[in-house]
């Protein structure tokens, strides 16, 4: 696979069919705001998009700020989480929020590398925000990613032991221009057509280009170890 073959097809879908979800950049609006990108991608860690969005519009109305939250009694905080479950990433969505305001002057670190030093924020947040907020080139690999990967490239491995040929492979595909558009293309491509039953391959803008289609194993992959 070629890895121009693959952006720009999904890069046009995306505009086409994107969600609009709320913690995206309006349409028009040329990046999205970091404080948003940040507290959607700490919600998103193991609960769902729509389970997510009542919480993130409850909490972006009451704290529309990293300051307004960093300020944020903890009894106030961890109440309006209640439901969101984990409330490990309560904890550090306070702390992180406090880290912002008093050592980054209230304004996320626009890197990676410097991302990845903020409480709660791991390999795969610290990505995702550079990207989607900042526009940096990261390699954003969540479920979704590993499953479009792993279908495009028809990898056989099972999960987990794929794990690091499926984030080589989404840095071969992952374009320098438009990253956090293309990383959230990945997740919408995963989770309404390159679903993991039954993925849509009739309307998959990759379908040419896609190995497991073209072999009729989409469906199959990616393989798991059995617990
Ligand atoms: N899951 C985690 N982050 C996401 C995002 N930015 N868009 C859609 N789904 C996601």
């Amino acid at each position: 696979i070629a890895p121009k073959d693959i952006a720009a097809p999904l890069l046009a879908w995306y505009d086409r069919a994107h969600r609009r979800l709320p913690w995206r950049a309006p349409p028009g609006a040329n990046a999205a705001d970091p404080y948003r990108v940040w507290l959607s991608e700490i919600m998103l860690q193991q609960t769902t998009v729509a389970a997510v969005i009542p919480y993130f519009e409850h909490f972006t109305s009451r704290w529309p700020t990293v300051e307004a939250l960093a300020a944020a009694e903890d009894g106030d905080v961890l109440a309006a989480w209640a439901g969101l479950g984990y409330y490990a990433r309560a904890r550090n969505l306070i702390a992180c929020a406090r880290a912002v305001a008093s050592e980054h002057g209230g304004r996320f670190p626009e890197t990676e590398a410097a991302l990845r030093g903020l409480p709660g924020v791991g390999a795969y947040t610290s990505a995702a925000i550079a990207a989607i907020a900042f526009g940096q080139r990261a390699v954003v690999v969540d479920g979704n990613v590993e499953r479009v990967v792993a279908r495009l490239f028809a990898v056989e491995t099972p999960l987990p032991a794929a794990r690091p040929q499926l984030r080589a492979l989404a840095d071969t595909i992952t374009p320098g221009a438009r990253a956090g558009d293309f990383a959230q293309a990945m997740m919408d491509l995963g989770a309404t057509v390159c679903r993991p039953r039954s993925p849509d391959c009739l309307v998959c803008p990759l379908v040419v280009s896609c190995d497991s289609a073209r072999r009729g194993i989409a469906d199959a992959l990616p393989a798991k170890t059995p617990k």
